[in-house]
C-alpha cells in the first residue's frame, strides 16, 4: 500500500482556519511554525504536519491524540508507536505532500527554478551528469528536476539525509529506477509525476506494487482535517 496525499496552496488559509489547524499539532511544532518569518513557510510547515496526522489517522484508524512523533538521528520523523507504518512529507512552493506506506518511504516536491546546471556536476553521479548533458536543451531543466526529486526521495526514504553522498548512487530517469549494482538498493521503487507545469514530485518506497494519489485544495483539506482529527 502506498498513498500520496497532496494539498494545493494556491489559496491561503484564513487566520481562523490557520489557528484551528494549529490546535492539532504539538507544542514543539507550534513553536517551530511561529518562528518562520514568512507566512508561506509557516503555512507549509503547518499543513505538512497536519497532513501527516490526517494520513496516519486514516491509515491506522486512530485518533490524532494517539499520535506521537519521534525523529531519527538525521531528523526524519517517524511514529513512536508503530514500526510498520511509514510516512514522509515534503513542501515546496504551492504544494505540500505526504506519502504513507507499510514500508520506508520518501517523498520530494520541488518547484522548478532557473538555477544553473553546474550544481548537477557537483551533486549528480558521473552517469547521471552524462545523461543530463545528452538531453535536448529545451528538456534539460525538466530532466534535471526529475532526477533531483528522485534522488532526494531516495535519500528521504532511507532517512539518513545528506550523509548519503548524492553522487554515491545512480538513478535512471527513463526507468525510474536505481541502477547501481548495489544489491541493497534493488527493492526500492521510484515514481515521479507533476500536477502542474512548475512542480515535480517523486516518491521512493520499498515494494511499490500499486499506489493512490489524493489531491485536495486547501479549503477541502481544512474541512477534511477538521472532520477527521
Ligand atoms: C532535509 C532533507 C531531508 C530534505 O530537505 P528539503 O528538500 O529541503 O525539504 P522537504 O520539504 O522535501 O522535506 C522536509 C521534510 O522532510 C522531513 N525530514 C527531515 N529530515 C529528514 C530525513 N533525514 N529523512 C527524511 N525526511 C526528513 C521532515 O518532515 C521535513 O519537514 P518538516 O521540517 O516540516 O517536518 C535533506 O535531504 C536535505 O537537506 N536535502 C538537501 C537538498 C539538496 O541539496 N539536494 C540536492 C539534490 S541534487
Amino acid at each position: 500500500m502506498l498513498e500520496i496525499y497532496m494539498v494545493n496552496l494556491e489559496n491561503n488559509l484564513d487566520k481562523e482556519a490557520f489557528d484551528t489547524l494549529l490546535c492539532y499539532v504539538s507544542e514543539d511544532k507550534k513553536a517551530q511554525i511561529h518562528r518562520f518569518y514568512h507566512f508561506e513557510d509557516s503555512q507549509r510547515a503547518l499543513i505538512g504536519n497536519v497532513l501527516s496526522r490526517y494520513a496516519i489517522c486514516k491509515g491506522l484508524n486512530i485518533k490524532n491524540s494517539d499520535i506521537t512523533f519521534d525523529k531519527n538521528e538525521y531528523g526524519k520523523p517517524f511514529l513512536s508507536s508503530q514500526n510498520n507504518f511509514h510516512f514522509n512529507i515534503s513542501h515546496s512552493g504551492k504544494w505540500v505532500a505526504c506519502a504513507v506506506s507499510d514500508y520506508p518511504v520518501g517523498i520530494d516536491v520541488e518547484v522548478i527554478k532557473n538555477i544553473g546546471f553546474d550544481i548537477a556536476k557537483r551533486f549528480f553521479s558521473k552517469n547521471e551528469y552524462d545523461e543530463l548533458q545528452k538531453q535536448p536543451d529545451d528538456q534539460k531543466r525538466a530532466y534535471f528536476y526529475k532526477l533531483w526529486t528522485l534522488k532526494e526521495s531516495y535519500i528521504k526514504a532511507v532517512g539518513k539525509g545528506l550523509s548519503i553522498p548524492l553522487d554515491s548512487f545512480t538513478i535512471s530517469v527513463e526507468k525510474s529506477a536505481i541502477v547501481n549494482s548495489n544489491e541493497a538498493l534493488i527493492d526500492y521503487s521510484l515514481l515521479h509525476f507533476s500536477l502542474d507545469e512548475s512542480t515535480f514530485f517523486a516518491v521512493c518506497a520499498k515494494n511499490i506494487d500499486s499506489y493512490k494519489k489524493i489531491v485536495f485544495d486547501v479549503k477541502e483539506f481544512y474541512n477534511e482535517a477538521c472532520k477527521t482529527l
